[in-house]
């Protein structure tokens, strides 16, 4: 779109004046098509200048999503090659899903970014907080060629990008909390909701969605209550500025050299890198399942990602993601 080459110049060149002839010459249009894009960026809320006699200047870093930007950072040649942005959609894995059953031949790595969630999902039936222009909230669609037992590991997959994408770009030493949550200081950043379809009688994938939700820039106050109380936004406590842009391609690099990883037979090294990004392994944990609850030692993960714990009795069990939810005891 026009709008997004026209900002990601002005981008280039924040606080200085730059004229619609020079923008037009560079874009090879018109200078009425720029000014009717100037107007479409002032309305979509972002900091431009115009001056009466002529030249626009972009006063402050937009943070608009815009897929040119994201893909002038990706060195992928699958994760991200093509990329939707909506403004606003009930859920990105919904809307994918919907995608894929129109639509065979789907390509994998497709990946859809929404500015807002309407309904987003989260794991057990949960809600996951999608407010508007403050948070990254993508699905990637898969189509692998792999062992239905190894769903689990995209997630896996999918818990290190953040995690190394944050480091990259807001050098923030995040932990992952088996399964697959993105904790910082003791709060949540980051929920993962990996779905797949599934050819029962040949029991293969049809295909796998991977939906990741980050709050970036959510203010305290504006999460709702009870979630306010686990959750909190990467720009509480990063020190560096960066666009929501920047930390999606770094999101998707990292997706993909994991991806071809599993693909590549090195799930085992995939899995101890997991295992050395948890920030619970010998401590007691409480474990629900159901109406099931109890107290347990989390001690190790197996070479399916499935944790184990030890309850005070000496019992171990192993957990499989998915169908138990693990809380770390509060002190
Ligand atoms: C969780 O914390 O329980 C998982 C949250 C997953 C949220 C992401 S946002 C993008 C994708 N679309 C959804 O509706 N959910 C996932």
């Amino acid at each position: 779109m026009l709008k997004e080459q026209v900002l990601c110049i002005m981008e280039k060149n924040i606080g200085k004046r730059i004229t619609g002839g020079e923008l037009a010459k560079i874009l090879n249009v018109s200078r009425t098509a720029i000014w009717k894009s100037i107007n479409a960026l002032k309305a979509d809320g972002i900091n431009i200048t115009a001056f009466p006699n002529g030249g626009y200047v972009l006063n402050s870093k937009s943070d608009i999503l815009l897929a040119a930007e994201i893909e002038n950072r990706l060195n992928t040649i699958l994760i991200g090659r093509k990329i939707s942005i909506l403004p606003s959609v009930a859920s990105t894995n919904t809307q994918l899903k919907q995608e894929a059953s129109k639509n065979s031949s789907l390509p994998s790595g497709y990946t859809l970014i929404a500015n807002e969630q309407l309904n987003g999902r989260g794991r057990m039936g949960r809600s996951f907080f999608s407010p508007k222009d403050s948070g990254i909230y993508l699905s990637i669609f898969l189509r692998p060629s792999m062992l239905l037992t190894d769903i689990s590991i995209i997630t896996v997959i999918a818990a290190l990008s953040v995690k190394y994408a944050i480091y990259d770009i807001c050098k923030l030493n995040v932990s992952i909390k088996w399964v697959n949550d993105i904790f910082y200081n003791g709060k949540k950043l980051c929920g993962i909701l990996t779905e797949a379809s599934i050819d029962g009688e040949l029991s293969k994938i049809n295909y796998i969605i991977c939906g990741i939700g980050i709050n970036v820039g959510t203010k305290k106050e504006t999460f709702p209550k009870d979630v306010r109380l686990v959750a909190a936004s990467i720009r509480s406590f990063a020190k560096k500025e960066f666009s929501r842009n920047q930390l999606i391609s770094a999101i998707l690099n990292h997706f993909e050299k994991l991806y071809f990883d599993l693909m590549h037979g090195k799930k085992q090294k995939i899995i101890s890198e997991y295992k050395s990004s948890l920030f619970m392994l010998g401590n007691t944990v409480t474990v629900s399942q159901g109406s099931d609850c109890y107290t347990a030692l989390a001690i190790d993960i197996d070479d399916e990602a499935h944790l184990i714990v030890r309850l005070n009795s000496g019992e171990l069990r192993t957990l499989i993601g998915g169908e138990i939810s693990v809380r770390p005891i509060e002190n």
